[in-house]
């Protein structure tokens, strides 16, 4: 039985997100969406806020739960019994960073390892970041992140 884990800060969850979760949870068993609970970085949404987004908008994968988790990913990995780390690429951007980190947690827990997806072309451009400046500035999110985050984004930056 594969165990993955799907770590990130979430904040919050966009369909580039969503896609990744989906694709993944077709090839493991089980995947936990691991939410970052980072006190050294400002979020715009909670740790409950963003596992609940990410609850509701994965309701209908039932190998996929929601967790949150603080310090080191392979310590959490390790504690859910957890062998495989679930990263997305966007683009070549994304690479240095994440084979930093992949090659730092296989070293940390060598029984660990990364897949990594890539981005739908759809969603290469998209990011949490530039979903939250397009929605304080009132932009339309509709085509990054599902109804219920673009209803509390609304809330967050108080827009009708
Ligand atoms: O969505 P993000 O912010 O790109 O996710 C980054 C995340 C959560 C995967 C990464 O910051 C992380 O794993 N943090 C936990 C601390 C850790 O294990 N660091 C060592 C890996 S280099």
């Amino acid at each position: 039985m594969t165990r993955a884990i799907y770590p990130g800060s979430f904040d919050p969850v966009t369909f580039g997100h969503l896609d990744i979760i989906r694709r993944s949870a077709k090839i493991v068993d089980e995947l936990i969406v691991g939410v970052l609970n980072n006190t050294s970085k400002v979020s715009l949404f909670s740790v409950s806020e963003r596992e609940e987004m990410l609850k509701e908008v994965t309701r209908s994968l039932p190998n996929v739960t929601i967790a949150s988790f603080s310090g080191l990913l392979v310590d959490f990995a390790r504690r859910e019994r957890a062998t495989v780390i679930v990263r997305g690429l966007r683009a070549i951007t994304d690479f240095d960073y994440e084979l930093q980190m992949a090659q730092t947690n296989h070293i940390l827990d060598e029984d660990i390892d990364t897949l990594f997806f890539t981005t739908g072309l759809e969603y290469a451009y998209l990011s949490s970041s530039t979903v939250k400046e397009v929605a304080a500035f009132g932009g339309d999110i509709r085509k990054f992140v599902p109804d219920i985050v673009v209803k509390n984004m609304k809330h967050k930056f108080q827009i009708t």
